[in-house]
């Protein structure tokens, strides 16, 4: 009956180590997948980490409102007046920084002078690298 007791502390640890190791040996590749793609110079490093994070927030949490192309033409964006403008407008994009779009997504429209109905995203604070990706989405959308 001790023969299982006395077996089972080993293994426990060999499991620790080996999934320590595993996540140990997914961070080194993902940096390093970022650094290869050159997109980022700013995060190197956590770079495609930081891009990937972005995309999915911009999918999960704006395409409602401003659209798949960033037209502004979500099914969100139907019974909002005023409508989210559309990110292709070059004038727009010249007129605005990527503080006041950083701003606008994390302390919400008001915040900015914009409608109140642009939500605010307050978990994203701090969080540099993923908000400069997701200016970068949004300027990417420039025609
Ligand atoms: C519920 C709909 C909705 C969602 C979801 C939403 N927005 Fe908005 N957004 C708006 C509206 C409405 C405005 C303001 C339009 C106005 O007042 O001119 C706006 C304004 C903005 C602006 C400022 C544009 C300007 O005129 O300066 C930016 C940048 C922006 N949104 C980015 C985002 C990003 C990035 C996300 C996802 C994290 C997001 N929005 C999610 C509706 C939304």
């Amino acid at each position: 009956m001790s023969n299982a007791r006395r077996l089972s502390l080993p293994i426990l640890s060999v499991l620790l180590v080996a999934f320590a190791t595993a996540c140990g040996g997914g961070d080194t590749a993902a940096a390093a997948g970022g650094a290869g793609t050159g997109k980022a110079p700013a995060a190197a490093g956590g770079g495609a980490v930081a891009a990937q994070e972005a995309r999915t927030l911009y999918e999960s949490l704006c395409v409602t409102c401003h659209g798949t192309d960033g037209k502004g033409d979500g099914p969100g964006a139907a019974a909002l007046e005023p409508k989210p403008r559309s990110f292709r407008d070059a004038a727009w994009q010249d007129a605005v920084t990527d503080e006041q779009i950083q701003k606008a997504v994390v302390y919400g429209g008001a915040a900015v002078g914009k409608s109140p109905m642009m939500p605010a995203q307050p978990q994203l604070k701090g969080k540099t690298e993923v908000l400069q990706a997701l200016t970068g989405i949004v300027r990417g959308f420039r025609q």
